[in-house]
Protein backbone atom coordinates (compact mmCIF):
# COMPACT_ATOMS: atom_id res chain seq x y z
CA UNK A 1 0.00 0.00 0.00
CA UNK A 2 0.95 3.58 -0.43
CA UNK A 3 2.32 5.68 2.46
CA UNK A 4 -0.12 8.64 1.67
CA UNK A 5 -3.17 5.96 2.13
CA UNK A 6 -1.77 5.01 5.69
CA UNK A 7 -2.00 8.52 7.18
CA UNK A 8 -4.85 9.24 4.98
CA UNK A 9 -6.95 6.38 6.63
CA UNK A 10 -5.61 7.43 9.97
CA UNK A 11 -6.43 10.98 9.73
CA UNK A 12 -10.09 10.74 8.69
CA UNK A 13 -10.45 8.12 11.53
CA UNK A 14 -8.98 10.41 13.85
CA UNK A 15 -11.59 13.27 12.57
CA UNK A 16 -14.31 10.73 13.68
CA UNK A 17 -12.86 8.86 16.54
CA UNK A 18 -10.06 11.05 17.76
CA UNK A 19 -9.37 12.70 21.45
CA UNK A 20 -9.63 16.33 20.41
CA UNK A 21 -10.67 17.42 23.88
CA UNK A 22 -7.74 16.29 26.44
CA UNK A 23 -6.40 19.34 28.77
CA UNK A 24 -3.12 19.05 27.50
CA UNK A 25 -4.79 19.74 23.70
CA UNK A 26 -6.81 22.85 24.81
CA UNK A 27 -4.14 24.67 24.46
CA UNK A 28 -1.41 23.02 23.16
CA UNK A 29 0.96 25.17 24.05
CA UNK A 30 4.80 23.75 24.34
CA UNK A 31 4.67 23.68 28.10
CA UNK A 32 1.80 22.00 28.57
CA UNK A 33 2.68 19.47 25.64
CA UNK A 34 6.22 18.73 27.20
CA UNK A 35 4.41 18.71 31.08
CA UNK A 36 1.64 15.62 29.55
CA UNK A 37 3.81 13.61 27.22
CA UNK A 38 6.68 12.90 30.46
CA UNK A 39 3.24 12.62 32.54
CA UNK A 40 2.13 9.82 29.99
CA UNK A 41 5.61 8.01 29.31
CA UNK A 42 4.57 5.29 32.19
CA UNK A 43 1.03 6.19 33.21
CA UNK A 44 -2.50 6.33 31.74
CA UNK A 45 -3.71 9.10 30.55
CA UNK A 46 -7.15 8.64 32.57
CA UNK A 47 -4.73 8.77 35.81
CA UNK A 48 -2.69 11.44 34.57
CA UNK A 49 -5.48 14.29 33.73
CA UNK A 50 -6.33 15.00 37.53
CA UNK A 51 -2.26 15.20 38.22
CA UNK A 52 -1.47 17.71 35.31
CA UNK A 53 -4.74 19.98 35.92
CA UNK A 54 -3.36 20.22 39.61
CA UNK A 55 0.10 20.80 38.42
CA UNK A 56 -0.13 23.61 36.22
CA UNK A 57 -2.16 25.52 38.51
CA UNK A 58 0.75 25.52 41.00
CA UNK A 59 3.16 25.46 38.28
CA UNK A 60 1.79 27.48 34.99
CA UNK A 61 5.06 27.73 33.51
CA UNK A 62 8.55 26.88 33.29
CA UNK A 63 9.96 29.67 35.23
CA UNK A 64 7.74 29.40 37.89
CA UNK A 65 8.60 24.87 38.06
CA UNK A 66 12.48 25.99 37.87
CA UNK A 67 12.12 28.56 40.50
CA UNK A 68 10.41 25.35 42.92
CA UNK A 69 11.91 23.56 45.29
CA UNK A 70 12.38 19.70 44.06
CA UNK A 71 10.16 18.28 46.46
CA UNK A 72 7.69 20.54 46.12
CA UNK A 73 7.71 19.38 42.26
CA UNK A 74 7.65 15.49 43.22
CA UNK A 75 5.23 16.50 46.11
CA UNK A 76 2.72 17.55 43.43
CA UNK A 77 4.33 14.17 41.46
CA UNK A 78 3.57 12.08 44.44
CA UNK A 79 1.05 8.96 42.82
CA UNK A 80 2.37 9.32 39.66
CA UNK A 81 5.10 6.84 40.53
CA UNK A 82 8.32 6.70 38.45
CA UNK A 83 10.03 9.97 40.72
CA UNK A 84 13.00 9.90 38.38
CA UNK A 85 10.56 11.42 35.74
CA UNK A 86 9.50 14.44 38.07
CA UNK A 87 13.05 15.19 39.14
CA UNK A 88 14.07 15.09 35.64
CA UNK A 89 10.94 17.36 34.69
CA UNK A 90 12.38 19.76 37.26
CA UNK A 91 16.36 19.52 36.15
CA UNK A 92 14.72 20.26 32.73
CA UNK A 93 12.77 23.35 33.93
CA UNK A 94 15.99 25.01 35.38
CA UNK A 95 17.77 24.29 32.23
CA UNK A 96 15.17 25.69 29.57
CA UNK A 97 15.10 28.66 32.54
CA UNK A 98 19.16 29.41 32.28
CA UNK A 99 19.67 28.39 28.99
CA UNK A 100 16.90 28.70 26.84
CA UNK A 101 14.98 32.30 28.18
CA UNK A 102 12.45 29.92 30.16
CA UNK A 103 10.90 28.30 26.90
CA UNK A 104 10.92 24.59 25.28
CA UNK A 105 13.35 25.09 22.37
CA UNK A 106 11.69 24.53 19.05
CA UNK A 107 14.58 22.19 18.16
CA UNK A 108 15.11 18.38 18.07
CA UNK A 109 18.33 18.40 19.24
CA UNK A 110 17.81 20.64 22.15
CA UNK A 111 14.86 18.76 23.28
CA UNK A 112 17.18 15.51 23.34
CA UNK A 113 19.33 17.26 25.19
CA UNK A 114 17.25 17.54 28.14
CA UNK A 115 16.81 14.82 31.26
CA UNK A 116 13.97 13.16 30.38
CA UNK A 117 13.31 13.54 27.10
CA UNK A 118 14.20 10.77 24.82
CA UNK A 119 13.86 10.65 21.51
CA UNK A 120 9.65 9.36 20.84
CA UNK A 121 9.15 11.93 23.73
CA UNK A 122 11.28 14.93 21.37
CA UNK A 123 9.36 13.70 18.07
CA UNK A 124 6.09 14.01 20.11
CA UNK A 125 6.65 17.78 21.28
CA UNK A 126 8.23 18.88 18.12
CA UNK A 127 4.86 17.22 16.44
CA UNK A 128 2.28 18.03 18.83
CA UNK A 129 3.64 21.54 19.78
CA UNK A 130 5.02 22.99 16.99
CA UNK A 131 3.92 21.19 13.97
CA UNK A 132 7.19 19.70 12.79
CA UNK A 133 7.34 16.61 10.26
CA UNK A 134 9.12 14.15 13.34
CA UNK A 135 8.12 10.67 13.97
CA UNK A 136 7.03 8.88 17.64
CA UNK A 137 7.98 5.32 18.35
CA UNK A 138 6.65 4.84 22.41
CA UNK A 139 4.86 1.62 23.09
CA UNK A 140 1.59 2.06 21.76
CA UNK A 141 2.78 3.21 17.90
CA UNK A 142 5.56 0.10 18.12
CA UNK A 143 2.58 -2.38 18.25
CA UNK A 144 0.43 -0.39 15.75
CA UNK A 145 3.74 -1.16 13.27
CA UNK A 146 4.67 -4.40 13.82
CA UNK A 147 1.13 -5.74 13.96
CA UNK A 148 0.47 -3.84 10.37
CA UNK A 149 3.68 -5.58 9.21
CA UNK A 150 3.22 -8.44 10.69
CA UNK A 151 6.93 -8.24 12.01
CA UNK A 152 8.38 -11.64 12.58
CA UNK A 153 11.33 -10.42 14.95
CA UNK A 154 11.31 -8.74 18.93
CA UNK A 155 11.04 -5.15 17.95
CA UNK A 156 13.29 -4.73 21.35
CA UNK A 157 16.26 -6.02 18.58
CA UNK A 158 18.11 -3.02 17.44
CA UNK A 159 18.06 -3.66 13.75
CA UNK A 160 14.11 -3.91 14.24
CA UNK A 161 13.76 -0.84 16.26
CA UNK A 162 16.14 0.88 13.63
CA UNK A 163 13.76 -0.32 10.68
CA UNK A 164 10.32 1.02 12.81
CA UNK A 165 11.97 4.08 12.85
CA UNK A 166 12.78 4.41 9.52
CA UNK A 167 8.59 3.33 8.63
CA UNK A 168 7.50 5.41 11.07
CA UNK A 169 9.22 7.98 9.06
CA UNK A 170 8.39 7.28 6.10
CA UNK A 171 4.48 7.33 6.82
CA UNK A 172 4.56 10.89 7.88
CA UNK A 173 2.05 13.12 5.61
CA UNK A 174 2.94 16.28 4.57
CA UNK A 175 0.12 18.32 6.74
CA UNK A 176 -1.76 17.81 10.03
CA UNK A 177 1.41 16.19 11.60
CA UNK A 178 0.00 17.48 15.11
CA UNK A 179 -3.16 15.05 14.18
CA UNK A 180 -1.39 12.33 12.36
CA UNK A 181 0.62 12.07 15.87
CA UNK A 182 -2.22 12.41 17.95
CA UNK A 183 -4.44 9.76 15.78
CA UNK A 184 -1.61 7.06 16.38
CA UNK A 185 -1.89 7.14 20.14
CA UNK A 186 -4.95 7.11 20.19
CA UNK A 187 -5.57 3.99 18.00
CA UNK A 188 -3.17 2.08 19.95
CA UNK A 189 -4.64 3.25 23.21
CA UNK A 190 -7.99 2.09 21.95
CA UNK A 191 -8.69 -0.01 18.61
CA UNK A 192 -4.98 -1.60 18.33
CA UNK A 193 -5.01 -2.60 21.70
CA UNK A 194 -2.29 -5.25 23.61
CA UNK A 195 -4.71 -7.87 24.13
CA UNK A 196 -7.44 -7.87 22.17
CA UNK A 197 -7.37 -5.52 19.14
CA UNK A 198 -10.76 -4.43 18.17
CA UNK A 199 -9.94 -5.01 14.23
CA UNK A 200 -13.25 -3.86 13.15
CA UNK A 201 -13.17 -0.90 14.05
CA UNK A 202 -9.68 -0.21 12.49
CA UNK A 203 -9.32 1.83 9.52
CA UNK A 204 -6.00 0.18 8.25
CA UNK A 205 -7.68 -3.45 8.18
CA UNK A 206 -7.87 -3.86 4.92
CA UNK A 207 -3.80 -3.72 4.39
CA UNK A 208 -2.80 -4.84 7.97
CA UNK A 209 -1.13 -7.87 7.38
CA UNK A 210 -1.11 -8.60 11.49
CA UNK A 211 -5.09 -8.85 10.59
CA UNK A 212 -4.44 -10.91 7.96
CA UNK A 213 -2.58 -13.59 9.35
CA UNK A 214 -5.55 -14.41 12.00
CA UNK A 215 -3.76 -13.50 14.62
CA UNK A 216 -3.13 -9.94 15.50
CA UNK A 217 -2.82 -10.44 19.09
CA UNK A 218 0.95 -12.36 17.98
CA UNK A 219 2.80 -9.10 17.23
CA UNK A 220 4.47 -7.90 18.72
CA UNK A 221 6.13 -10.85 18.98
CA UNK A 222 8.19 -11.92 22.30
CA UNK A 223 11.73 -11.60 22.85
CA UNK A 224 13.34 -15.27 22.36
CA UNK A 225 14.64 -16.81 25.19
N1 LIG B 1 0.39 8.90 25.44
C1 LIG B 1 1.47 9.64 25.23
N2 LIG B 1 1.15 10.83 24.71
C2 LIG B 1 -0.19 10.87 24.60
C3 LIG B 1 -1.12 11.82 24.15
N3 LIG B 1 -0.73 13.02 23.71
N4 LIG B 1 -2.42 11.51 24.17
C4 LIG B 1 -2.80 10.30 24.61
N5 LIG B 1 -1.98 9.36 25.05
C5 LIG B 1 -0.68 9.64 25.06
Amino acid sequence: MSEKLFSQQLLAWFDQHGRKNLPWQQPATPYRVWLSEVMLQQTQVSTVIPYFQRFVVRFPDIRSLAEASTDEVLQYWAGLGYYARGRNLHKAAVIMAQQHNAAIPENFDALLALPGIGRSTAGAIMALAFQHRYPILDGNVKRVLCRFTAEPDWPGQKNIETALWQLAESLLPERRINAYIQAQMDLGATVCTRSKPDCHCCPLQTNCLGRQTGKPEHYPVRKKK
